[in-house]
């Protein structure tokens, strides 16, 4: 103990408070994901981890994980994350034992994430990838996902050519929004409808939307 309870902590203090009370909440859920960001706080001070683990986020991403299982199943030989930023989409599939998940990938084109996705992937870092990549430079048929995951939509300009990128029959699952005053949002979408219209699957297991206070998000698992 570095502080004697009757004094205030210092606001300075708060990285490493946020360590121990991540370690702490890892080792009483026993979750490989929290013991992750115990480590990325640790050894990624400048990672902007809180955001990327805000309770909006993990909403989100706990909607696309349950509906998942519901709609398309459990078992998949490789699952690969666009726009993957610190791979927590597949940190959350890959300690969901549920699952039977054999490879989850990461691929995103900032080069600073990839380091910070591994660390938090640690517990998994063999069946866990991360790569710096542009996702329209993917060689998709090379790749032979069976399921591709992409859950910002608003921020593709051109929804239907990056589809056509991946091979006919592919399993995906795609988040978009409707929360058009943000800026870097290009591509929103008024209703679920329109983004299935948007997106032209072959066949749709899920549509579906998640209304939150600001915004609400759409959801299409099925395949190209
Ligand atoms: C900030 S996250 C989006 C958050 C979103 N709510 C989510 O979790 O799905 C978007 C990520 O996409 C990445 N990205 C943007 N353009 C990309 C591209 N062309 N190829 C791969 N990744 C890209 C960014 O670097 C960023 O890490």
């Amino acid at each position: 103990m570095k502080h004697a309870s009757h004094h205030p902590t210092p606001a300075s203090d708060w990285y490493e408070n946020a360590f121990d009370l991540t370690r702490g909440i890892a080792a009483y859920t026993r979750s490989p994901l929290v013991d992750g960001i115990a480590k990325v706080i640790a050894k990624h001070p400048d990672a902007d981890i809180a955001n990327a683990f805000n309770h909006k986020q993990v909403a989100c991403k706990i909607w696309a994980r349950d509906t998942l299982l519901q709609a398309a199943g459990k078992s998949y030989e490789r699952i690969v994350v666009l726009g993957g930023w610190y791979g927590i989409l597949p940190a959350m599939l890959l300690e969901d034992r549920r699952f039977e998940i054999a490879v989850a990938e990461s691929y995103d084109i900032d080069p600073s994430v990839e380091t910070v996705a591994r660390t938090l992937n640690a517990t998994h870092a063999d069946r866990f990838r991360a790569v710096t990549a542009d996702m329209y430079a993917i060689d998709y048929p090379r790749l032979g996902a069976d399921l591709i995951i992409n859950t910002s939509c608003e921020h593709i300009a051109d929804l239907r050519s990056w589809l056509e990128l991946i091979p006919a029959g592919t399993r995906v699952l795609l988040q978009s929004n409707d929360y058009f005053s943000e800026p870097t949002h290009i591509n929103c979408v008024a209703s679920v409808e329109a983004f299935a219209d948007q997106a032209k699957l072959s066949t749709i297991d899920f549509a579906g939307a998640l209304p939150t206070k600001k915004y609400t998000r759409f959801m299409l698992i099925g395949t190209v």
